[in-house]
Order: structure tokens, then sequence, then C-alpha cells
């Protein structure tokens, strides 16, 4: 393990107007291939819930969920920053339990720092949390595990009300201590005057091209997860049809006996075989 990716990088790169990119993992095999083709960060979302375990939403997954999957991905990355989100109450409870469970994250999963939704309620969980020595990633404008109170995925902070909390708990993620703050899904002017604000960097998802970096779910951006496509997504490859069109061929290999040939098999001396059908 040498993650050499660091949260100063984070602040270096807003300083230089370099874009920082963060995809999303939840495996090793994944986590290797995205480490080695050279993202920032790697971000072990709670969207884990719905693109690899099936769930409706986010708010099913639990503490043990993300620990299982952020030791895999730790695994996997040499080079990443890796980020584990806390899942849905880990951090609702009070400070205590919030620091315990990012700690647990940390010390148990292996990942270098936390993501939690929310703002200015949220402020005191951040500022223990940083204290405690974990930097925190914050996350504002639509955010999933809040789905129930939103009644849907919605774009956030369209109305002039609703833009004056995402900038005030921008603030507060800030002042808090938090070293990035994801803006998901929020009108793109607006996710331009906060990046413009802000001394720390915001990594937009459905917020436009002028945030400091950029984060997309994995599965999304590859067509691994083929049950709705939200449209901030940019789809770079289609690895479901791939999956299935590999399932479909082999499916047609092994009937017609085409696959395995004698180049997947294993030999044995002949006169071994012939002892053995003369003694069964
Ligand atoms: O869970 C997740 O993958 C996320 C990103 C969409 C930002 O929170």
């Amino acid at each position: 393990m040498d993650n050499n990716f660091t949260t100063a990088d984070f602040i270096r790169s807003k300083k230089d107007r370099r874009k920082i990119t963060v995809l999303t993992a939840y495996d090793y095999p994944t986590a290797k291939i995205l480490d080695e083709a050279g993202i920032d960060c790697i971000l072990v979302g709670d969207s884990l819930g719905m693109v690899v375990l099936g769930y409706q939403d986010t708010t099913k997954v639990t503490m043990e969920d993300m620990i299982h999957h952020i030791k895999a991905v730790v695994r996997g990355t040499r080079h990443a920053m890796v980020v584990g989100d806390m899942p849905f109450t880990s951090y609702h409870t009070g400070v205590g339990d919030s620091v315990r469970n990012a700690a647990r994250l940390v010390m148990e999963g292996g990942c270098r720092a936390v993501k939690l939704e929310g703002g200015e309620e949220f402020k005191d969980e951040i500022r223990a949390i940083t204290r405690a020595g974990i930097p925190v990633m914050g996350h504002l404008g639509y955010t999933p595990q809040s789905i129930n109170i939103f009644g849907g995925h919605k774009v956030q902070g369209k109305t002039i009300e609703g833009a004056r909390k995402i900038i005030r708990d921008a603030l507060a993620v800030q002042e808090a201590g938090a070293f990035a703050v994801v803006l998901e899904c929020i009108p793109m002017k607006l996710a331009a005057f906060i990046s413009e604000k802000l001394s720390i960097p915001t990594i937009g998802i459905g917020s436009g091209m002028e945030c400091d970096g950029q984060v997309i779910v994995t599965h999304d951006a590859v067509g691994l997860f083929r049950d709705f496509s939200p449209k901030h997504v940019k789809k770079y490859a289609n690895v479901g049809d791939l999956i299935e069109q590999s399932a479909k061929d082999y499916i047609n290999d092994v009937q017609s006996k085409l696959f395995p040939t004698t180049g997947n098999s294993f030999k044995i001396d002949d006169e071994v075989i012939d002892i053995i059908r003369r003694e069964f």
C-alpha cells in the first residue's frame, strides 16, 4: 500500500485548477482497475445498496456492509484515496456514535476518509470526526439517504430559499472542517457560485462543469447497472451488454460442446487411465 493522493492534494488541485476525479467502487477488481487507470479518489458509496445489493435506495445499507466492501476496495488500491460512505443512521444518533462509526470505517475498513450527507445540522458531527483525525467529505444538494423526505430523486436548490440553504450548508460544512464537499444534482450556476465561494473543493455529480472535481457511480458510467440511467450520467461503455452477450456465448458453447476444448483441459497418462478403467 502506498496510497498517495491525500486531502492536501484535494486542496492543491483546487488551487491549481486541476479537476479532481472520483469514481465509486465496491470490490477489489474494480478498485484495482480504477486505480491503475489513475483515478484520484475512490468512493465506496452507499450507492452500493442499489447497484450491487439490489435495494431500492441507500437506506438499507449497514455499517457491516460498508466495512466489508471498503476492505475489498482498499486491498485493490495503491494510489487513490479511498473514502467510505457513512451509512444511513450511523451519524444521526449523536456525536459520540458518529465518531465511533467513522472510526470503524477507518480502523476496520481501512479507508482514509469518510463522507456523510447533510449541512448545518451535522456540523458538530463533522467537527468531532475531523477532530478525531478522520477527514470528512460533505455531501449536499440531493442527498439520497433523505429520499423519503424529498419524495423522490429531485434537483435541489432551484428556489431562492433552496439555494440559500445549500450555500449556508456548504459554508457550515467547510467551517466544521470538511476537506471537500459533494454537490449532487443542483443547478450548474449555483454549483459554480458555491465552488467560487468555498476554499475547499466541490465534487459535482449532476451539478455542471464548474465544480472542482466530478464523481460518478461507476456502474452507471460503464453500463453495468441497467435498471435506470439518471440524466446526469455519461455512459462510457456497455459492460452489462458485454456480460449478457458473453453469458449467451458461453451457454451456446457449453451446449454445443465448443467449450471446453482440449486446450482448456488437463492430461493423464494413457496407462494410468487404462488401469483405472480396468479396476472400476
Ligand atoms: O453513494 C454514492 O455513490 C454517492 C455518490 C453518488 C456521490 O454518494
